[in-house]
């Protein structure tokens, strides 16, 4: 008996003294998602790929957040309803709920706040909720799923929740940063730990920091230069906060996206005009930091950029 309990205490009083403490830095590892309802969950994922949700039932949220590609579209802009161009690009729906705001812009204050803008705009999914509920009030599936799910049954404030409930549940945990993070030998090459150290270096950190890296704060787009001029054709989505605030001092101000999947999520910032990671990091290099940064650098931040593809239901993005 006394073998017994000591072989079972010893290695787990061990493995609880002797295993390696995580590492204290300014990102930190994302956590498991807690899921109280697995029922609203799936309920939510169904609503999420549903194209009942939108007015000509051709466009469902995952048209434009697929979660085969990193929980965004892949296009420079996205396409609504009848083929309308938007006029911002898509960003991931992969750990939205670690957003401090949502949009582009932080015109919403949470999940629950953004879930009807695509539904009712013009230039996405062009509908309304009445509308939604009355094409799901006349499928005994979804009628049945709701009674199961929620106490109220099928109502228009029970679908935004298993939405947002859904989209609670779409963290991406155990990066190969993250396992670095929790101080895993191992999990991330000396290369892409170089990259790191740059990314601390040279001030990347200061915007792109917290567990989201980034989806925290909001800063002007073009700090060290005049990107908008350089770039030319200013749209209204390119005055950022003003839009929401008319307040001058908001004018190119955006919410700092987060870094997680951003591997997967080309092409790059709110315009969409960007390709590759590499441009991305030299853009951000002048235009939020006053560097012309060296190829060497850019490449080794890449490397580390790519580190943050983490993890859904256990399955590498
Ligand atoms: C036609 C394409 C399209 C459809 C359909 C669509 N979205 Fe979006 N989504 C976007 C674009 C574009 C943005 C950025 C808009 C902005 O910031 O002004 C966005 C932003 C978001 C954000 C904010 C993320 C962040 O980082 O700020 C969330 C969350 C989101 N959408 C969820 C949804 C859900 C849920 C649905 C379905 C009810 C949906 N989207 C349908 C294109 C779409
Ligand atoms: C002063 C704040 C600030 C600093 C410093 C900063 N960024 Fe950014 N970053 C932003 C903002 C704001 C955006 C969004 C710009 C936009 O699209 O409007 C952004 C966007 C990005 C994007 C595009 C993300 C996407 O999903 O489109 C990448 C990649 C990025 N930053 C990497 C970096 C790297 C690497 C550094 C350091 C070399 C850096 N940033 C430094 C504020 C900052």
């Amino acid at each position: 008996m006394t073998k017994l309990v000591l072989s079972v205490l010893v290695p787990l009083i061990y493995s609880h003294a002797f295993a390696n403490p995580p590492l204290n830095e300014p990102i930190s590892p994302i956590p498991e998602p807690i899921i109280n309802s697995p029922r609203q969950v799936e309920l939510g994922n169904l609503l999420f790929h549903d194209v009942r949700l939108s007015q000509n039932n051709q466009l469902s949220c995952a048209s434009c957040h697929s979660l085969k590609y990193g929980g965004a579209d892949g296009q420079k802009v996205s396409t609504g309803v009848n083929g309308s161009k938007g006029g911002i690009n898509s960003p991931s729906v992969f750990n939205c709920s670690l957003n401090f705001r949502q949009f582009w812009n932080g015109r919403a204050a949470d999940l629950l706040a953004q879930v009807s803008g695509p539904v009712n705009n013009p230039l996405e999914m062009n509908s309304s909720w009445p509308e939604v509920l009355a094409k799901l009030k006349q499928d005994p599936y979804y009628v049945e799923q709701f009674n199961q799910a929620f106490e109220t049954g099928l109502s228009i404030n029970n679908i935004k929740a298993a939405i947002v409930t859904f989209e609670e549940s779409l963290l991406t945990p155990d990066s190969r940063f993250d396992l670095y993070l929790k101080n895993q030998p191992g999990a991330i090459t000396a290369e892409e730990l170089e990259g790191y150290t740059l990314f601390k270096q040279y001030g990347c950190i200061s915007c792109h920091q917290g567990v989201a890296v980034g989806g925290n704060l909001y800063q002007r787009f073009g700090i060290m230069g005049d990107y908008f001029a350089n770039r030319g054709d200013i749209t209204p989505a390119d005055l950022g906060r003003y839009q929401v605030t008319q307040n001058e001092n908001d004018k190119y101000v955006f919410k700092v996206p987060s870094l997680r999947n951003v591997a997967l999520t080309a092409p790059y910032f709110h315009d969409g005009s960007t390709k590759t990671l590499g441009e991305a990091v030299a853009i951000m290099m002048r235009y939020q930091l006053g560097y012309v940064s060296s190829e060497h650098d850019i490449h080794k931040i890449v490397l580390f950029l790519k580190t943050l593809t983490g993890q859904y239901r256990k399955k590498p993005l």
